[in-house]
């Protein structure tokens, strides 16, 4: 990890990589490399040239830049877009100053100063290097040191120019509520390929990262990627200009975005953590155990999360003291360690037509408050956890009746509700102030451990009356949820944050730089899970995915509890079924199970992943995690049919070759060297329906 200056060239070494930029001859701070290192430092210069190609090309057309606004000649997807006060709405960014911050025995941090100093707006571009990573942390602070005010209109975290002018593939999701993270990889011709939310939240669609790859497996070939930690509207915009070159421009949306920064006033705009990478494998480790060391809120970082049992598949709205209490009691039968009460627990909750806003237990589900409900939890030995929506209200609740202006609301129009619900204008301090309220009342008066913070609908009529500038109340919507959750935390700091919005409507590392885990997908049916599950590893921290072993599908697509099991152990395994329906033997399959997580949790939360089959071997999702002496390989046909049998051949990673291993599986145990499980393999015969293994490597 180094940073070198010479000369205005700017050069960033990361354990496999370089990252240069140099100023130009007009002063603009250009970008020369991102990938591989060169041996010789020295031959990094400007490569800029000064002449305009002609009266439609101008030279800036052809080179790279760092951080460019819109402004002079050149016409490209903008990092920053300006008005200063006397309506000339160009910028134009010349380099002024830097400096390098030791933050701490493995830190760096290179700020580059920009200014437009006519206008007096500073740009400061923040590079943060850690040791043992490629990964680098990218961010953006406006200044405004003029004596008017500047209205930004776009405000990117950064743009991001890539080596190869052949066309990269574009790595994103085409999701949707219970179908998030599904992968789609788009060739990236020519045009501007966007992705984008404009919902409030980051969304189930696509996710705010960009991931550009060209010829790229597993392990080989270049992938350069970056991910935004941001949990609202959102913009990656991928362009392949007309000389072949591929950028990357990504940060909040400037859709129905503006921000008034007055004098003296300072804007931040998220940070973008990118890297590049041999491989897809490796770009999700680095991303995996930097989230976890860096990322992650420091209170449980380390710390593997518990076997949680959550109610909400059981008994949706229905729930009452006695009901969980008889979940509570299977729930620590089988070896869960924390039990959350999901919805249905509050005010005038029967169904989701009610009671979003009244944060007091409902007298007739819990006519002694949750006292007795949490004893009984703690006495069986787990933790207890609740379910919350705190920026929603339905029209049907106290809070509305009194403050119905805290909805997000036009007088002139009718409520669009989505759920039945409105969102709550959480721009206003005083809103601000009852969310962090009412859950910090609750967290005094109970033993609660863990909150459920969910965020089930799109925001609309986002009109914003109260503030000065409207247009800044989505940026400050979100800001305030963070706010509020780091209150939360500072205040009561044993708890655990699940950040949800209809599964994983928000998961982002905007989100996970607050929130300890997220709800990764309402879709608990284990086939879907794969697909689902393979997306979020790709750029998310696998302790974070929340997964839960339930009852859906069982009637319409049958899976056993084995299969749900090997599927839900990939992540943080949690039981969502209806426990008091099993009989004796699915009971006694559950406590098997999570006797077997807790011993390979470690492995799965915390080490290496492989994603094996990489799609050679059709229809099986091959998963291995390694940690240390253990390594766990799940695989998992995905395909049900009785005629397509197969032998399948798995090649292991990440072993030490002149080790012996002990491989237990199906109730027996081998023994291999570790060159032998990585060069000739495991080899499974399984049966065309769905037949799924989990493996369990010890090296001796
Ligand atoms: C959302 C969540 C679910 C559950 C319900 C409760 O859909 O994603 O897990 O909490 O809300 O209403």
């Amino acid at each position: 990890m180094l940073i070198l200056e010479n000369n205005g060239v700017f050069i960033l070494e990361t354990e496999n990589t370089h990252y240069v930029m140099a100023v130009d001859c007009t002063g603009v701070l250009g970008h020369e490399h991102w990938g591989r290192k060169c041996a010789d430092v020295n031959d990094y210069k400007s490569t800029y040239t000064s002449w305009d190609k002609n009266s439609n090309h101008s030279a800036r057309d052809y080179g790279k830049t760092e951080y460019i606004p819109y402004g002079g000649t050149c016409y490209r997807t903008p990092a920053l877009v300006v008005t200063y006060a006397d309506k000339c709405r160009e910028a134009q960014l010349l380099y002024k100053d830097f400096e390098v911050t030791f933050e701490n025995e493995d830190t760096f941090l290179l700020e580059i100063i920009l200014e437009d100093k006519h206008y007096g707006l500073e740009a400061s571009l923040f590079y943060r290097l850690r040791e043992g990573t490629d990964v680098i942390e990218r961010f953006v602070k406006l200044r405004n040191k003029s004596e008017n005010v500047i209205t930004l209109n776009k405000v990117a975290s950064g743009e991001f120019n890539l080596p190869s002018l052949r066309p990269y593939s574009s790595t994103n999701f085409n999701g949707s509520w219970a179908a998030e993270f599904y992968r789609e990889d788009t060739a990236v011709k020519n045009g501007v390929l966007t992705y984008e939310n404009r919902k409030g939240g980051s969304n189930h669609t696509h996710n705010p990262v960009f991931i550009l790859s060209q010829n790229a497996t597993e392990d080989e070939g270049d992938v350069f990627f970056g991910a935004l930690a941001w949990s609202g509207n959102y913009k990656v915009e991928i362009a392949r200009d007309f000389t072949g070159r591929t950028r990357a421009v990504i940060g909040i949306n400037d859709f129905d975005f503006s921000y008034t920064l007055k004098p003296g006033e300072e804007f931040d705009a998220p940070s973008v953590y990118c890297g590049y990478t041999k491989g897809f494998s490796e770009m999700s480790n680095q991303m995996n155990a930097y989230a976890v060391e860096h990322i992650l809120p420091k209170s449980f970082n380390k710390a593997s999360l518990p076997v949680l049992y959550n109610s909400w598949e059981a008994t949706f709205f229905d729930v009452s003291c006695e009901g969980q209490q008889k979940l509570a009691e299977l729930a620590a039968d089988i070896g869960c360690e924390l039990f959350v009460m999901d919805d249905g627990w509050f005010g005038e909750r029967k169904d989701d037509w009610a009671g979003l806003g009244d944060w007091y237990v409902n007298k007739v589900k819990f006519p002694n408050g949750l006292k007795p409900l949490i004893d009984k939890v703690k006495s069986l030995g787990m933790r207890f956890g609740l379910w919350f929506e705190p920026e929603m209200v339905n029209p049907d609740s106290d809070l509305f009746r009194t403050h119905p202006e805290w909805a997000y609301h036009y007088d002139t129009r009718d409520a669009d509700l989505l759920r039945h619900q409105l969102v709550l204008n959480l721009t206003k301090p005083e809103v601000q102030e009852f969310v962090f309220r009412v859950m910090d009342d609750m967290l005094c008066e109970y033993d609660i451990s863990y909150i459920k913070w969910d965020m089930n609908r799109a925001y609309s009529q986002t009109g914003g009356e109260n503030l000065e500038n409207p247009q800044e109340l989505w940026y400050r919507h979100v800001k305030a949820v963070y706010e509020i959750a780091d209150r939360l935390k500072e205040k009561h700091p044993g708890l655990q944050l699940e950040c949800c919005a209809s599964g994983g409507g928000r998961v982002d590392y905007g989100a996970l730089s607050h929130f300890d885990m997220v709800w990764t997908s309402d879709n608990t049916d284990p086939i879907d899970r794969l697909e689902i599950q393979h997306g979020f590893s790709l750029l998310y921290p696998i302790k974070c995915m929340r997964a839960w072993v339930t009852d859906t599908n069982r009637r319409s697509r049958p899976r056993d509890f084995d299969y749900r099991f090997n599927v839900t152990m990939q992540g943080s395994l949690s039981i969502g079924g209806n426990l008091l329906k099993y009989n004796e033997e699915e009971l006694e399959l559950h406590r098997r199970y999570i006797a077997l997580y807790k011993e390979i949790r470690e492995t799965v939360q915390f080490g290496r992943l492989y994603r094996l089959a990489d799609f050679e071997n059709d229809h099986l999702y091959a998963n291995q995690y390694v940690k240390d002496n253990q390594s766990v390989l799940f695989l998992c046909k995905s395909v049900n049919t009785f005629f397509n049998e197969k032998f399948y051949h798995v090649r292991l990673k990440g072993l030490d070759g002149l080790a012996r291993y002990t491989v237990k599986y199906d109730n027996k145990e081998e023994n291999y060297g570790g060159d032998y499980l990585m060069n000739v393999g495991l080899g499974f015969e399984m049966g065309g329906t769905l037949e799924s293994k989990i493996i369990v490597l010890e090296k001796e």
